[in-house]
């Protein structure tokens, strides 16, 4: 199925009523800081990014569910692009030892904050341009970081992902109806393309890409 939310174990994105408050903060100004990818997008404040991107442990439930869907063993090989701070490498590594895992990322600032043990394994570079061979990987993950890539670019990132791995799984924020697109317009950072469900399906089959992906939706 390509259409699969192995991030269903994942908490609630909260993009919710309750932060309406914090909409209003979202002006150009804090955009353009976010969009910089750095401390503020990371740790700043709230209107500015994450407000505190910090390991809690989540992401060890989603690659459970990965290495039971995509059957990693020791042997594998897994690229997160747009890994950010590490934690779901940190993952892939404490339950599959040995498997090769690597990280790239545009933000120098969180890859300056990676986590101690995946540190040898990230690199900087953007989705764009993978620095690897055709079908370096058995798979090859990226959640919510291509829809902040224009038209284009996003379209080279997806083939670079179909490219490397054996397997892919994307994620991207997406509307299903018009109150989902408003709310994902008011709330969103760092977005360059805000796209229905199916304009992202399209977007896939025309640019070859045969993983598997799900969505970041605001409710
Ligand atoms: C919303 S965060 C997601 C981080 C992580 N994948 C997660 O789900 O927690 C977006 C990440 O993509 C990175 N990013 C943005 N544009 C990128 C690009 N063109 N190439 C690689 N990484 C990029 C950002 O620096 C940031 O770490």
């Amino acid at each position: 199925m390509p259409e699969t939310n192995l991030l269903d174990t994942y908490p609630r994105i909260k993009r919710n009523v309750a932060e309406r408050a914090q909409w209003k903060s979202r002006t150009p100004e804090n955009r353009a800081l976010a969009k910089q990818f750095g401390l503020e997008y990371f740790d700043g404040t709230r209107e500015q990014g994450y407000g505190g991107y910090r390991y809690d442990g989540r992401w060890r439930p989603v690659a459970e569910r990965m290495i039971a869907h995509y059957s990693l063993t020791p042997a594998s090989r897994i690229l997160d692009i747009g890994c950010a701070k590490g934690f779901l490498l940190h993952e892939f590594r404490a339950l599959l030892p040995g498997a090769q895992v690597v990280g790239i990322d545009v933000s120098a600032y969180a890859l300056e904050h990676v986590m101690e043990d995946i540190k040898p394994f990230v690199r900087h570079a953007n989705a764009t341009d993978l620095p690897f061979a055709d079908r370096a990987f058995d798979l090859a993950i990226s959640i919510n970081v291509v829809h902040n890539l224009p038209d284009a670019p996003c379209r080279r990132a997806i083939r670079e992902m179909q490219r490397v791995a054996r397997h892919g799984y994307l994620q991207v924020d997406a509307f299903r109806t018009d109150e989902e697109r408003e709310k994902l317009e008011q709330w969103q950072l760092t977005a360059e393309l805000i796209y229905s469900t199916e304009q992202w399906q399209r977007l896939f089959a025309e640019e070859g890409y045969t993983g598997e992906y799900y969505w970041t939706i605001t409710e």
